[in-house]
């Protein structure tokens, strides 16, 4: 019986993996194109610099379609760290070539680099400006640790792991919890890398992660479960050390939503195994605006669309700000006795849009919860301030009757008296609130946004 389970995953896997590896033309086409990267950085870099391919595609662990080059220079540790990046920036420059039809973007993480465009073949190749280290200590920058990461992986894996790493890569991006990314907040690159380094393979991941519990801290580089002690100094209760860098944890970006749909998909492919946890149609996303309509008539919510411009800044950023603005709002919802259900948020093309579902609302009064009456001054005044007074258990209460009788109310009441504090990079004049009108374009985004959070 369980044989003939292990024969149906086996070929579930093979199939699964011959979808995620890179076609040998596509390895082809990246190797040539970044050879080529490499020796005109070579020309033009000093001779102590030594250019490098790192992350997955000079791993092996690179997923088809995305196979985005990741080039590093690394600078001899003679200079502080902003003029070797200026000396990199210039010189990445200089190798853009406009006559191939390339053009470049300025990026940062936390460090700036250069991503290089080009059309044909169309590919992206990151070239980033780093110190040569050999060990996390002498590091300046995370973005120093790559090399080391690379090092790590090639001496390590096998070529069945890196297998193993693409069908985690692609197992977790086909349930939007692949990427480090604010929008994201799931599992890198690199960390997909360790859970298989630890785990040993694909399938015990999954049996593992399906068995989590936390707190938990791991050291893939001993393969061992380390005391609690680890997640207090992280302050994180999902920790995966870095193997060459025992101050860093991996898995500092995971969400708590993206870790839980990890395990509820493992569980879910563990015991019904498919290749519809890989790859399917993918949806139509034709007539979202009906189809979010139809959604909101079955269940009975009002959908809020909070849309607004943004500045021209790095996605990074404007993730975080609008993501950091929508709990704003749900937190000042909440304490006005409406509960959001749902909020969605995507940015594209300099312009964001929140969308929060909630009950039908319509308020006379709200509760609210005063002082204990153990603390007398606050029970006091609380008292005379407030007209209809209760008492729950120790805790004084009012009811209240409100002007933000709606959420709407609400929300356009507290734009106007800036008690919502508008993040730096949106635009706050161009901030406007609808109930339930939305654009077709607009809805499009929502109703993907939608999908990829209810897909588990
Ligand atoms: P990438 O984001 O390109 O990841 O960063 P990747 O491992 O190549 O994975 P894919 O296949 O492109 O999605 C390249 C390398 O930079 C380091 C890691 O070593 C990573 O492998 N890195 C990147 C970090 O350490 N932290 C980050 O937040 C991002
Ligand atoms: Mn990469």
């Amino acid at each position: 019986m369980a044989t003939i389970k292990n024969k149906r995953i086996e070929s579930i896997l093979s199939e699964a993996l011959g979808i995620l590896k890179p076609s040998d033309e596509e390895i082809m086409t990246t190797t040539t194109f970044s050879n080529q990267i490499m020796e005109r950085l070579r020309i033009e870099a000093p001779k102590d610099v030594d250019i490098i391919m790192a992350g997955s595609v000079s791993r092996g662990t690179q997923i088809r379609g995305s196979s985005d080059i990741d080039i590093f220079m690394l600078f001899p540790k003679t200079s502080n760290s902003k003029s070797m990046e200026d000396k990199g920036m210039r010189i990445a420059k200089r190798i853009v070539d406009k006559k191939r039809g390339e053009y470049y973007k300025i990026k940062y993480a936390e460090h700036p680099y250069l991503q290089l465009i080009s059309k044909n073949p169309p590919i992206k190749a990151d070239i980033v400006p780093a110190f040569k280290i050999k060990d996390s200590y002498e590091r300046g920058s995370s973005v120093d640790r790559t090399q080391l990461h690379n090092v790590f992986v090639m001496e390590n894996f096998t070529k069945k792991q890196c297998d193993d790493v693409r069908l985690l890569k692609g197992f977790l991006k086909f349930h939007s919890i692949y990427g480090a990314e604010a929008k994201i907040e799931g599992f890198s690159g690199y960390l997909s890398e360790l859970l298989i380094y630890n785990y040993g393979s694909f399938m015990n991941t999954l049996s593992s992660i399906s068995k989590l519990k936390l707190p938990i801290s791991i050291d893939p580089k001993s393969r061992s479960i380390l005391s609690a002690e680890k997640n207090i100094y992280f302050k994180s209760d999902f920790v995966i050390l870095d193997p060459t860098d025992e101050n860093r944890n991996v898995a500092a970006a995971v969400s708590k939503e993206a870790l839980s749909k990890f395990i509820l998909i493992s569980r879910r492919f563990l015991k019904n195994p498919s290749i519809d946890f890989f790859y399917g149609n993918e949806y139509s996303d034709n007539n979202s605006k009906s189809r979010l309509n139809a959604l909101r008539t079955k269940y009975g919510f009002d959908m809020y669309n909070i849309t607004f411009e943004v500045f021209n800044i790095s996605e990074e950023i404007l993730w975080q700000q609008s993501k950091k603005m929508t709990k704003q709002l749900e937190d000042i919802l909440q304490k006005n006795s409406f509960n959001p259900i749902i909020s969605l948020i995507d940015i594209k093309g300099g312009s964001g849009i929140i969308s929060i579902f909630l009950n039908k609302y319509e308020l006379n009064s709200v509760v609210r919860q005063g002082p204990d009456v153990f603390i007398e001054n606050a029970s006091d005044s609380f008292m005379e301030k407030n007209q209809l007074v209760f008492i729950k258990g120790y805790k004084i209460m009012s009811l209240k009757h409100t002007e933000f009788n709606t959420p709407m109310n609400l929300m356009r009441g507290i734009l106007k008296s800036n008690a919502l504090t508008i993040p730096s990079y949106i635009k706050k004049k161009s901030i406007h609130i609808s109930l339930n009108k939305i654009s077709e374009s607009n809805a499009k985004l929502i109703y993907r946004r939608y999908i990829e959070l209810t897909k588990i």
